[in-house]
């Protein structure tokens, strides 16, 4: 296959479910040319709770779908997931599809801008207590030292609309006063969910703490990628038509599509478990 047919595939991302239109959002942004093929596990949420066996074989079958769907990369959108599943993932992809996750990209961040120093990081109980970042980070070698704090009542806050209110304010304050994130100067968001209250996670340190959006970091990386790759689509006369695809369908998921990608999206119903 010549690489232009490749490079007009379209990316696969996925989640556990709708949480990670964050990542969608960031990577439409930054590659607007881009097609994207979205998958939310929302019959299997949440993955924060789940066993690594659970999460991975969900992966792997969502996965077989993204690659019916002709994807030339599949990117683990949610951090659970790429914490559980991305090895897995990548040895049953094969040369099938790049398999990109969203820990990489920002571990190598981590290193570049944080070496010597403490960083914070808060995700689900899945990411956490999986250690990955922990291991990674250590893996480079640059000396920094890594506080991290499973915060499980986030992502269904969140979900729940809960953000800006006080509500949010006081979860959030009790999260991070826990000993566990003292002496930090950065914070890693490491869930989907997590952008839509940076915010007030920057009001909180009062620029004490750089908040880092990985989302942002993983566009970014998704980009380079491409680039260096030669997988990257070339501008078409109309712009790319993207598919979202949920496992389990309500009218409340569609709805807060608008909260996670910034605008309501139509989502399809594809029962992958019946
Ligand atoms: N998508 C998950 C993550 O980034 C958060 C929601 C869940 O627990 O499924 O870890």
């Amino acid at each position: 296959m010549s690489s232009t047919d490749l490079a007009a595939r379209p990316i696969g991302i996925f989640d556990s479910g709708i949480g990670g239109l964050t990542v969608a959002r960031a990577v439409n942004q930054v590659l607007p040319h881009e097609r994207l093929v979205y998958f939310g596990d929302t019959a299997h949420l949440p993955y924060g709770d789940k066993s690594t066996a659970a999460i991975q074989a969900y992966a792997v079958k969502i996965c077989d779908l993204l690659l019916k769907q002709q994807c030339k990369v599949i990117l683990i959108a949610c951090n659970s997931a790429s914490a559980a599943a991305y090895e897995l993932v990548r040895e049953y992809v094969g040369s099938k599809a790049r398999v990109l996750n969203v820990i990489d990209p920002i571990v190598a961040h981590v290193g570049q801008q944080y070496a010597g120093r403490t960083v914070g990081l808060i995700g689900t109980k899945q990411t956490v207590n999986s250690n990955v970042y922990r291991k990674k980070i250590d893996d480079l070698d640059a000396q920094v030292e890594l506080r991290s704090l499973a915060t499980p009542l986030l992502a269904p806050m969140i979900e729940e609309g809960f953000f800006d209110n006080s509500i949010a304010e006081n979860v959030i304050e009790t999260y991070l006063t826990n000993p566990a994130l003292d002496g930090i100067e950065a914070l890693v968001l490491a869930c989907t969910h997590y952008p839509l209250i940076k915010s007030q996670i920057a009001d909180f340190y009062q620029e004490r703490v750089a908040v880092l959006d990985a989302s942002d970091v993983v566009a970014r990386h998704v980009q380079q990628y491409l680039d260096h790759h030669g997988l990257a689509a070339r501008p078409g006369s109309a712009a790319p038509a993207h598919h979202f695809y949920v496992s389990d369908f309500t009218r409340s998921f569609e709805e807060s599509t608008r909260i996670f990608f910034g605008q309501e999206v139509h989502l399809e119903h594809y029962p992958l478990w019946e």
